[in-house]
């Protein structure tokens, strides 16, 4: 979703800014934009496209100025167009502002400001913040201008719905940054050095500090790795000094945090895309995910009456996968939803435990469904990969997977480092521990399995309806499978439990439709497995096996050999090779896989 920055200090803004924006570009986006303040002006480029196309029209670096806000659009009100990408300005031009989410109430404030003359360019929900504060500035105590804070205060508390903002205003040396259900976080940069020998040289007229703000930490890992993180509700100022924080109104002090994420481990370090590069680092990150303390979450499952577990998307599926898991290894009873039915559909109370899954830990829908379950008394385990995400700080426990981040926008590594934890957790709930005796020497025969996945892929690249079936803990891994081919490769791809085959989807099945069996021989109902594919087969359908049983095997017209592996940790296994399918895919039609159309890495609006 869309992406703020926004910069303060003794640089040149602009350039510092576009290498941020840069680094956000995962979160998905259709326009981009910079605007800065120099000389008592504001100077705004924006338009439509990728960062790298708008920057070829208009040069985003070539704009003076120390202060600045930087946006990438996913549009929601109003096409992705020049005249509805971000920044935005006021009627004076002064004032510039960047957002995220929705105002949910824009236009009720819209026709107001119409009436008292406010001339509007865009199609944009975000355009009424400018304008609203523009029009408090004239109304401060007395017969006095409003401060510029007390202006933004003042728009912020009129907004239904969830926005983050960067507001600058010409001649002010300072940014002002709102939040309610976006993220926003802040960073400190590296103070100039007094002796000029440190990583910037001192000059009479940039001397000072830097501060930073944007939607996600990796875009400022390349200045700072220290951050603030902002609640919902906050106001923050911040300047060449520092941070200024206030919530409600009133001033508060946030945690300054230091992240063991670098800037190197966001970069592709010799792969071609994010995505292959993140499927690759599976070696180490599932063992690394496997040997997570789960100690806390599993003491708090132990005493709850009722558990449910909640995610979207990707996140979902672990859901599943932990659903399953925990009935058989520990004989309990978890309800999974998607979190966006969670409020309609589930009954909650005190004694339910809800775990929350989400790798950003900032999905809205989750988010959302996380509120609604404490607000009737539920406790809350967050399991995320991003330290200090809004999940991860309100919850009452906290299981971070440990991935690493991932920048391509879908999710691998985090999936299956989602399933480790997942799994180590139903496993101590259970009371019992996990044997990973020569589980990496598996992931990396797995991961040999590329060539083969790419030759696959190969010989359907024409082909545009895909079937993934599976049975017990494979039947997630299907619909993950699927869920990654759709998202990357544009292909239409369905997924079910093989058995739910007869009940429906088999009229489908007809010459030369490839069907994706995923049959661990390790799980029980492999054998009804067989039985499945013999079915497709019969109607013409091309099995694609993915097993380490001959006999299923076999069956195949392509045949993908597994390693033997116990059940539980076959979720693990047999996603990596799906994940390659999809990789591969999505190259064969000339797609970028880092980059789906349409999607963004952060889901922020609902
Ligand atoms: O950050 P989250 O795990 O909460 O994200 C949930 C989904 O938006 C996410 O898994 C989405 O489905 C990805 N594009 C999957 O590749």
């Amino acid at each position: 979703m869309c992406g703020i920055v926004g910069y303060i200090g003794y640089r040149k803004a602009a350039p510092t800014i576009f290498g941020c924006l840069k680094a956000l570009e995962y979160r998905g986006y259709d326009s981009a934009g910079i605007a800065t303040s120099h000389d008592g002006r504001i100077t705004v480029k924006r338009d439509v496209g990728k960062i790298a196309e708008v920057h070829k029209k208009h040069d985003l670096e070539d704009l003076e100025g120390h202060a600045g806000i930087g946006h990438t659009r996913w549009a929601t009100h109003g096409a992705p167009s020049q005249l509805n990408a971000h920044p935005l300005c006021d009627c004076t031009g002064r004032l510039a502002i960047v957002h995220n989410g929705v105002i949910e109430n824009y236009m009720e404030i819209k026709h107001e400001l119409l009436r008292k003359g406010h001339k509007f360019k865009s199609e944009t929900d975000t355009e009424v913040a400018v304008h609203l504060i523009e029009e408090n500035l004239k109304h401060g105590a007395g017969r006095k201008q409003a401060s510029f804070e007390e202006a933004v205060r003042k728009a912020v508390a009129r907004f239904r719905g969830n926005y983050a903002f960067a507001v600058l205003k010409a001649g002010e040396d300072k940014l002002v940054l709102a939040r309610n259900g976006s993220p926003l976080v802040i960073g400190f940069g590296n103070p100039l050095s007094a002796s000029g020998k440190g990583p910037h040289s001192r000059s009479a007229e940039n001397e000072g500090n830097e501060m930073f703000a944007a939607s996600d930490v990796p875009a400022l890992l390349s200045h700072t790795r220290d951050f603030a993180f902002m609640e919902d509700g906050d106001l923050v100022v911040i300047d060449r000094r520092g941070a200024r924080f206030e919530h409600e109104g009133r001033p508060i002090k946030r945690k300054r945090m230091h992240v063991s994420w670098t800037a190197k481990m966001a970069q592709k370090e010799g792969y071609p895309h994010f995505t292959i590069k993140e499927i690759n680092e599976q070696i180490l990150s599932i063992p690394a995910a496997l040997r997570v303390d789960v100690g806390k979450a599993a003491k708090l499952m132990r005493g709850a009456r009722h558990i449910h577990v909640i995610g979207c998307g990707t996140s979902y599926h672990a859901c599943l996968v932990f659903r399953h898991l925990l009935a058989r290894l520990a004989g309990r009873e978890a309800e999974a939803w998607v979190a966006s039915e969670y409020k309609e559909g589930a009954v909650v109370g005190p004694g339910t435990l809800v775990v929350a899954v989400s790798q950003s830990g900032e999905t809205i829908d989750t988010m959302l469904a996380v509120k609604h379950a404490r607000a009737h008394g539920a406790k809350v385990v967050a399991i995320t990969n991003v330290v200090g995400s809004s999940l991860a700080r309100g919850s009452d426990a906290n299981i971070y997977i440990g991935a690493g981040p991932e920048v391509g926008v879908v999710a691998t590594k985090t999936f299956t480092s989602q399933v480790a934890v997942l799994t180590k957790l139903a496993l101590a709930v259970a009371g019992k521990k996990l044997a990973i005796n020569g589980f990496s020497k598996k992931i990396k025969t797995v991961l040999a399995l590329a060539p083969k996945m790419k030759e696959i892929a190969h010989s359907l690249r024409t082909t545009n309806d895909y079937f993934f079936i599976g049975r017990g803990l494979a039947a997630p891994v299907a619909m993950e499978g699927a869920l990654k081919l759709k998202e990357i490769a544009y292909v239409h791809a369905e997924a079910y439990p093989a058995g739910e085959l007869k009940h429906g989807p088999l009229s489908l099945i007809a010459d030369g439709v490839p069907v994706i069996a995923i049959a661990p021989a390790s799980g029980e109902t492999h054998h009804k497995m067989l039985g499945n594919i013999k079915e497709c087969k019969a109607r013409g359908g091309k099995i694609m096996a993915l097993s380490d049983s001959p006999h299923l095997l076999e069956e195949g017209k392509w045949k993908v050999a597994m390693p033997p592996v116990s059940e539980e940790l076959s979720p693990l296994l047999y996603i990596i090779p799906l994940q390659l399918l999809a990789y591969y895919s999505c190259l064969e039609r000339g797609h970028d896989p880092d980059k789906p159309r349409n999607l963004a890495k952060s889901v922020t609006v609902e």
